[in-house]
């Protein structure tokens, strides 16, 4: 989908559809503003049908209208925004998120829209910036592996440009930071919905390089004999069990300028390109979807794909523990001692405990790279999405300031998290017999000792531990969600990292 931007009054620009925003009042439809003319424009039919349809401006809902030559516009798509008074980047993003499908459905190609409302803390370009960003997502598809006719079927009906009509003081900016939102988060779905033949370790590397050639940014890739070297034995050990061989990928975003190298963010990601539990082996049903086990890696890959484009202030690691989980003659054990990076010796009560191994390595790599604080994204525990349900992320932080911070960006970015504590008594589960920690603590806390495992591998920095296994994919579509892998994590990371200072 292109965006443009144009002066001029949106009522008479020809398209293929103009979508207007339309306000909730007192329960029903605001007929002021933009929607009154169009109503004007249309003799009085507008309101007409929007009472019959009981369409009342409520959030994410619309209405379609066919103004039948009337006026330029082929069609008018109100996008119900609610209330003018609790207008947030959260509201647009689902009134036009829902607005440009509905849109799509008619099978309008060239799209035009009223630019998006501004509110008390919400800029116009900012406004404008969260509406494309949700256009794009709401538009996403994963076409990689349908045949021609399927893919057909599914871009037959697809926006070919939505332009902006009216006055705003910067809307290329606008435009180029939400699209490099949307393409950040399309990176992530893109991986987490490949399968897990088409993303090995060395294939998620290789989508690292491009990017970092892309967006202008370091890397360097380690393979098993480094990381041997390196004393690496979660990612060595939960690697070596697959003909896929593990990889830990650093890349570098460097801010252009003078850099203040004081603030340097680490952000880590649990890659595990498929898990079938090793010999703790997965039963059949929850062994399904395991090649989304790499959703962490993901967004810390997409985020970092956008912090050019934001100018991100910050110099930022991005750091992704690629390794495949699985059975062979080569494969760890239950029983087995691995040693990580710092030393600390990890006993295998089950090899399905497995994110946190490489995590363990990746965090002391992160922090020993010079992070001053650090934040991870895991796919970590079935007990979190008992806890949370579907699209709520655990949020365990030793740090209440770091906390704030990403509860503040999670709820700018429309991502939910949750804070969970770190109990700490529940340090005694993970006690190891003849180990330091044991990798599991049984299931009484099943996402608590899973973080207080890892908080042994932060090296004091100030950390914060995403468990984002109930976020990586959907089973319902919502306004600019579809069905499959959501790319949770990226925007809440760019959020959070294009503004840190
Ligand atoms: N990748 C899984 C966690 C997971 C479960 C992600 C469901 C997405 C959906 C993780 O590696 C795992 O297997 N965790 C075990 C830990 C247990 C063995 C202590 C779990 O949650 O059962
Ligand atoms: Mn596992
Ligand atoms: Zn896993």
């Amino acid at each position: 989908m292109n965006f443009a931007h144009r002066t001029g009054s949106p009522l008479s620009e020809s398209s293929d559809a103009l979508i207007i925003p339309a306000f909730n009042r007192d329960a029903s439809l605001d007929l002021s503003g933009l929607v009154g003319e169009a109503d004007k424009a249309l003799g009085g039919e507008l309101a007409k049908i929007a009472t019959d349809a009981r369409f009342s401006g409520k959030r994410g809902t619309t209405l379609v209208v066919s103004t039948l030559g009337k006026i330029s516009p082929r069609r008018i798509v109100l996008a119900g925004v609610g209330s003018a008074d609790s207008v947030n980047a959260e509201s647009i993003r689902r009134a036009w998120g829902a607005a440009t499908s509905a849109a799509r459905e008619t099978g309008a190609r060239n799209v035009s829209s009223v630019l998006p409302p501004a509110g008390s803390a919400l800029t116009a370009e900012k406004a404008l910036a969260s509406a494309v960003e949700a256009a794009s997502l709401a538009s996403y598809r994963f076409t990689n592996h349908f045949g021609s006719a399927r893919k057909d079927e599914l871009t037959a009906k697809a926006i070919e440009t939505l332009s902006f009509i009216g006055d705003i003081s910067d809307a290329e900016a606008a435009i180029a930071l939400g699209s490099s939102v949307a393409s950040g988060v399309a990176l992530a779905r893109n991986l987490v919905n490949e399968p897990g033949s088409f993303l090995t370790p060395e294939l998620m590397a290789d989508y690292a390089r491009q990017i970092a050639v892309d967006c202008n940014l370091e890397i360097n890739v380690f393979g098993p004999a480094e990381l041997e070297a390196m004393g690496a034995g979660g990612m060595v050990n939960v690697g070596k069990g697959s003909a896929n061989e593990p990889r830990l990928i650093h890349l570098t975003y460097r801010p252009e300028g003078a850099t203040d190298s004081t603030r340097q963010i680490g952000l880590v990601g649990k890659c595990i390109t498929f898990d079938t539990g090793g010999y703790s082996l997965k039963p059949h049903d929850a062994m399904l979807n395991m090649k989304g086990d790499m959703a962490g890696g993901a967004a810390v890959l997409g985020a970092m794909s956008a912090l050019r484009a934001q100018g991100c202030p910050n110099i930022v690691h991005g750091v992704i523990t690629a390794a495949e989980n699985m059975i062979s003659g080569n494969a760890f054990r239950p029983d087995d001692i691995l040693t990580a990076m710092n030393g600390v010796t990890m006993e295998i009560l089950s090899t399905d405990a497995e994110g946190r191994l490489v995590l363990a390595d990746g965090l002391v790599y992160t922090a020993r790279q010079g992070a001053h604080e650090l934040i991870d994204l895991a796919t970590l525990t079935g007990a979190i999405v008992v806890a949370l349900g579907e699209g709520t992320a655990g949020l365990f932080c030793n740090d209440d300031d770091l906390a704030g911070r990403i509860q503040s960006a999670a709820s700018e970015s429309g991502e939910r998290v949750w804070r969970m504590p770190l109990t700490e008594e529940l340090n005694d589960q993970i006690k190891g017999d003849i180990g330091d920690i044991k990798n599991t603590g049984g299931r009484a806390g099943g996402a608590i000792t899973a973080a207080l495992f890892l908080q042994h591998f932060c090296e004091g920095l100030p950390w914060a531990h995403l468990d984002i296994a109930g976020c990586n994919k959907t089973t319902k579509a919502s306004a600019y969600t579809p069905k499959g892998a959501t790319g949770w994590g990226v925007r809440t990371l760019i959020e959070y990292v294009g503004k840190r200072v």
